[in-house]
Formats: C-alpha cells, sequence, structure tokens
C-alpha cells in the first residue's frame, strides 16, 4: 500500500450524526472532536507525513449563537488537549486561517500550541479554523501588493511559486488525497488553490464513525488510481 504523503480531510456530518442518534447537534461536534485525536494517532502510525483537517470555516459563522459558542469551548478545550497530543505522536501543529477573530485566550492558546510543537516533525498536523481559501487568497494577494508598494518585489517577479508562499501553507506541500465525510461531494472554500492536482474521496460515513478502517479504505481507493498531471502519469513526470 502507498501511502499518500499528504491527507486533508472536511469533517463533515458531525449534525447529521448526532440527529439520526435523537441527540442535540452539540454531541456530534464533541464525539467529532473526540475522533481527532484518535485519527492523529492513526495517520501517525500509518506513516502519512501532512495532515490537513477543516474544523471551521470562514462560513461557519453564520450558524446559531448557541452553535458557534459550543464549537468555540470544544475548540479552547482541543487545543490544551492538543499538546500531549503533538508529544505522543513527536507532531507539529499549524493553525491555518484567520485566528485573529477568535477570543485572545483560543489566540494565546494556538501560539502556545504551536511554539510547543515547533520541535517536532514527525507528523505535520495543520488546523484549519476560520479558514476559507478566498479569505487566505486574498490575505496572501494583500501581503504581495505590500510588498510590491514597497519596491522589494516587481510586478513582472509575480508567478505560482509568490502565491504558494503567502498562502497559510506555505512550505507545505500540497494534498494527495482529500477525504471528505458526511457524503456531500464540494469543496466548501477548502483549499482552492492547493486541491489542482489531488485525488477526491468522498464517504457517506458522518465524521464521529469515521475510524482507521474507514481511513484505509480511502488510502485502498487512492491506490487504485492512477495519478496524471497534465496527461501524464505520475512516474513519468
Ligand atoms: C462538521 O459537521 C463540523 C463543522 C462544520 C464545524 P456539521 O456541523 O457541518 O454537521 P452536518 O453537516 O450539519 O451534519
Ligand atoms: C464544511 O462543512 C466546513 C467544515 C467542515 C469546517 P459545512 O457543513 O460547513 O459545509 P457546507 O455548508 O455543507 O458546504
Ligand atoms: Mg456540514
Amino acid at each position: 500500500m502507498t501511502v499518500p504523503q499528504h491527507v486533508a480531510i472536511i469533517l463533515d456530518g458531525n449534525g447529521r450524526w448526532a440527529k439520526a442518534k435523537g441527540m442535540p447537534r452539540s454531541y456530534g461536534h464533541i464525539k467529532g472532536c473526540a475522533n481527532l485525536e484518535s485519527l492523529c494517532d492513526d495517520v501517525k502510525e500509518l506513516g502519512i507525513s501532512y495532515l490537513t483537517v477543516y474544523a471551521f470555516s470562514t462560513e461557519n459563522w453564520k450558524r446559531s449563537r448557541p452553535e458557534v459558542d459550543t464549537l468555540m469551548k470544544l475548540f479552547r478545550d482541543y487545543l490544551k488537549r492538543c499538546i500531549k497530543i503533538s508529544d505522543r505522536n513527536e507532531m507539529r501543529v499549524k493553525i491555518i486561517g484567520d485566528i485573529s477573530a477568535f477570543d485572545q485566550d483560543i489566540q494565546d492558546a494556538i501560539v502556545k500550541l504551536e511554539e510547543h510543537s515547533a520541535r517536532y516533525d514527525k507528523l505535520y498536523f495543520q488546523i484549519a479554523l476560520n479558514y476559507g481559501s478566498r479569505d487566505e487568497i486574498s490575505r496572501a494577494v494583500r501581503k504581495i501588493a505590500e510588498e510590491v508598494k514597497s519596491g522589494s518585489l516587481l510586478p513582472e517577479e509575480i508567478g505560482p511559486n509568490t502565491i504558494e508562499a503567502h498562502l497559510d501553507t506555505a512550505g507545505v506541500p500540497d494534498p494527495d488525497l482529500l477525504i471528505r465525510t458526511g457524503g456531500e461531494q464540494r469543496v466548501s472554500n477548502f483549499l482552492l488553490w492547493q486541491l489542482a492536482y489531488t485525488e477526491f474521496y468522498y464517504t457517506d460515513i458522518y465524521w464521529p464513525d469515521f475510524n482507521r478502517a474507514e481511513l484505509v479504505k480511502a488510502i485502498d481507493h487512492y491506490n487504485q488510481r492512477e495519478r496524471r498531471y497534465g496527461g501524464v502519469r505520475e512516474d513519468k513526470k
């Protein structure tokens, strides 16, 4: 089995998972958050080097106030627990997205986790929080425009590498495999630039039920694909 170097996952279906059990949506988020812990252990064991998960989008603020509050509480707890998870898996954690929208204590917890885990390099774990690809690209363009304005960059020097270097994911290889749980088949403003040549895998399984066996199934599926770039096979690239 060839293991993809970078797996990205849209964690979807928490609410429907809870509803199917006659429980409130918040229960689905609690279970979904717990599932993220074992995912990191499984990903590390399988030898995947980069993992990126979509946990909260720029559009998710539009949900009801109680639901957003529940999610914020879960992020607070999770960011603290994640220090132990990073130690256990020798995993470096990076938050992608615009974190300036979060309460100060959440921003502080993010900085603490990123600084603590910067010593590790066995697994690189990106968590997308208040992330939207259009927002990320807009912020990148703004930074590039500032450089042009200050004279440190010429317009004719701007190319794909310039854009890449100003994204939140700068320096991280593009995902090889994107998994979306919960049955929807859309990209919902996730990594639009980075997914240019990524293989997509959709499953009806709701996120709280997505376990190691489901991950292995997704990787098996990925292995059956012949990766092509512009009509050329990967090994001929
Ligand atoms: C994903 O589950 C978690 C977040 C987006 C925060 P949902 O909350 O979107 O669950 P469904 O899609 O409504 O079932
Ligand atoms: C995508 O799920 C965003 C996250 C998983 C964080 P949503 O449930 O918010 O997306 P849509 O509304 O189905 O596109
Ligand atoms: Mg959803």
